[in-house]
């Protein structure tokens, strides 16, 4: 049911809200020119802004999927004084230039703390893994699309009450809501998605922006 008459924003509609966006900080800029050519992928700028609306009062975050740091920064930016972000990538290279632009950015080191190993052995590590206690804020994930499930399983009881849960890609390209489609992650965003939103726990939905953006609240 639709009070639109069947109207879908589109390419236009997205333009014009990003013509009236204050202009992403330079650093933003920088990895979006790094990213297109050494082909690391990076989150849709639409959905950097959503995420950055959504962290801007979250003061502990904690990231799955790092790469050149793009998402982290728009959070960061976002932040309240004394917020902190830690985010998982075992991809050092990765994670090392993405530092060098947070700094351009004139995000504190003290802001960002990086864990360089695989996301399920960090959760699994516990004590060697402090800055993974917890309670976080806000969750974001956007790292092995198979592994959606076991990242917010391992994860929700380190949530506080309130807390949001964003994931990215969960649309896939068209994949996940195309039942006969075989590409690779699209069975387990469908089962991840549909277990999120049937959540009793969650008051959650799925934003079509970029490649699809989850946003779940954590019942208080
Ligand atoms: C889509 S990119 C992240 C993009 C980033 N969030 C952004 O928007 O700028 C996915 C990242 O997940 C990382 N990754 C791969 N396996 C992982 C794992 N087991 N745990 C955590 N991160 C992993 C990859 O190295 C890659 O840099």
């Amino acid at each position: 049911m639709s009070t639109t008459d069947g109207y879908l924003p589109g390419r236009v509609e997205r333009d014009y809200t990003e013509s009236i966006g204050r202009p992403p900080q330079p650093a933003l800029l920088a990895i979006e020119a790094a990213a297109i050519p050494d082909g690391v992928p990076i989150l849709d700028r639409a959905a950097g802004r959503v995420l950055a609306a959504l962290a801007a009062n979250r003061r502990r975050i904690v990231e799955v999927g790092t790469a050149f740091g793009y998402s982290t920064l728009w959070m960061a930016l976002a932040q309240p004084p004394g917020g902190t972000i830690v985010t998982i990538d075992p991809d050092r290279s990765r994670t090392d230039q993405a530092r060098g632009w947070w700094r351009q950015a004139g995000i504190a080191d003290e802001q960002i703390e990086v864990v360089n190993r695989p996301a399920l052995e960090a959760f699994a590590a516990g004590a060697d893994e402090l800055a993974l206690a917890g309670p976080f804020d806000l969750l974001f994930i956007d790292a092995l699309k198979h592994e959606y499930q076991a990242y917010l399983d391992a994860l929700r009881p380190r949530l506080a009450p309130g807390a949001l849960i964003v994931a990215d890609n969960v649309l896939w390209s068209g994949a996940v809501s195309e039942p006969a489609s075989t590409r690779s992650g699209a069975a387990e965003l469908r089962a991840f998605n549909a277990a999120v939103l049937a959540d009793p726990g969650l008051i959650a939905t799925i934003l079509p922006v970029g490649d699809g953006l989850l946003v779940a609240t954590v019942r208080a």
